[in-house]
């Protein structure tokens, strides 16, 4: 498997919590190597942006005011097959239906408030690290 990029966001509940060390040493120990981060705040509206396929989902207002609610970590993360491997050390979206050790099943308060998001494909994670970060941020 080739080494691939994937774009991740340690959400406000976990930078609001004092998350964000504990969240990058699962990360690490997963073999991940995060080669650009930085924290930033938000406005609705560059969540909006960065949400806008779930425009007509019944959540979205919510979502992007959560987003915006509280400064993020995003990162870029490095390895062996990154996006797949970092859906894992997710868990899944409901914190109540991750796996045992996964950083939603340890951290996450609920399904929106879920603690990190994790590019879904190739694809997106291009897209969405072009989004954050400008060539010359990421550090490989
Ligand atoms: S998935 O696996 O990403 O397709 O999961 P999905 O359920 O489609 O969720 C997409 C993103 O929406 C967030 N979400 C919510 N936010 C607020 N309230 C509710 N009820 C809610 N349900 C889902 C979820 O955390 C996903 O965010 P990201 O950042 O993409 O992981």
């Amino acid at each position: 498997m080739a080494i691939q990029r994937t774009f991740s966001i340690i959400k406000p509940d976990a930078t609001k919590r004092n998350l964000t060390g504990a969240i990058n040493a699962k990360i690490e120990a997963a073999g991940l190597r995060i080669i650009a981060q930085k924290r930033i705040h938000m406005t609705p509206a560059q969540a909006g942006h960065f949400y806008a396929v779930h425009k007509e989902r019944p959540f979205y207002g919510e979502l992007c005011e959560f987003m915006a609610s509280e400064p993020v970590v995003v990162q870029v993360l490095e390895g062996e097959n990154a996006i797949a491997k970092y859906r894992e050390v997710m868990g899944a979206t409901d914190p109540a239906e991750a796996a045992a050790g996964t950083i939603r099943k340890d951290f996450a308060v609920s399904k929106g408030e879920n603690s990190v998001h994790g590019s879904d494909a190739p694809e997106t994670a291009a897209e969405e690290i072009a989004y954050f970060f400008a060539g010359l941020e990421l550090v490989g």
